[in-house]
């Protein structure tokens, strides 16, 4: 009897425990074909709702001096909700960097189109993996993982699509998140060891944001 209470518990918590991972590795799913936000008017609900023109234009506006991210999550296109998936349009100028970050939520996969692109991402064992990519050519940026783009020719302009396996990727800038909040100089100063006047100088740096 105790015997087939424990076995009873112990799957339980297997099935639970399963659960939440599946829950933590995507999205999690809907009970519905999709997701209409409240207050919408049914009478009027059709395939506008499904469609996104945010981005209509994007490839005739100038390349901006670093980099531009122009995103369709589900913040932008809110019928992806629920839908696990989303994208973003990266336009690199000459130089142009897309900064160390990581996106917390979603599996990235960056398709190149025109330009070439200094790629590379670091796994949990702290290994480096780079990559130069032309139009073309397509690199997966495992989730979670600290990533960056690099536009190196400093005379050519470089462009990408981003796939985000998230309707809501989520993105944590290193550079932003370490030198732009309000941790103290000291603290930084002795975490990175180095000095605050180092510190003082970085964030000097970064403002106005890159
Ligand atoms: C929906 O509409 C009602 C009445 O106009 C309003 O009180 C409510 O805040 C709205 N809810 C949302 C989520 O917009
Ligand atoms: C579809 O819905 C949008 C508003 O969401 C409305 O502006 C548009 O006129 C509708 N189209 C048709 C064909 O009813
Ligand atoms: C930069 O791009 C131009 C135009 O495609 C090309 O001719 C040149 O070789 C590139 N420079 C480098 C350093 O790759």
């Amino acid at each position: 009897m105790t015997s087939i209470l424990v076995h009873a518990v112990l799957c339980i918590c297997v099935t639970l425990a399963s659960f939440c991972w599946t829950a933590h590795a995507s999205d999690p799913d809907i009970l519905f074909d999709y997701i209409i936000p409240q207050n919408t008017s049914i009478s009027t609900f059709n395939g506008s709702f499904f469609t996104f023109t945010g981005m209509r234009g994007i490839f005739d506006s100038p390349t901006p001096p670093n980099v531009k991210g122009t995103q369709a999550s589900m913040v932008e296109f809110p019928a992806l909700n629920g839908q696990s998936v989303s994208m973003a349009v990266l336009q690199f100028g000459p130089g142009g960097i897309n900064a160390p970050h990581t996106r917390p939520h979603a599996t990235g996969l960056l398709f190149v189109v025109e330009g070439s692109l200094e790629v590379g991402f670091i796994d949990t064992t702290n290994k480096l993996y780079t990559q130069t990519l032309q139009a073309g050519d397509m690199f997966i940026f495992p989730k979670r993982l600290i990533h960056y783009q690099y536009n190196a020719n400093t005379s050519k302009t470089a462009m990408a699509i981003a796939a985000f396996g998230s309707a809501n990727g989520g993105s944590v800038s290193i550079p932003a998140t370490l030198f732009e909040d309000d941790i103290d100089d000291n603290i930084l100063a002795k975490a990175l060891k180095t000095d605050v006047a180092t510190i003082k100088q970085i964030k000097a740096g970064l403002t106005p944001k890159a």
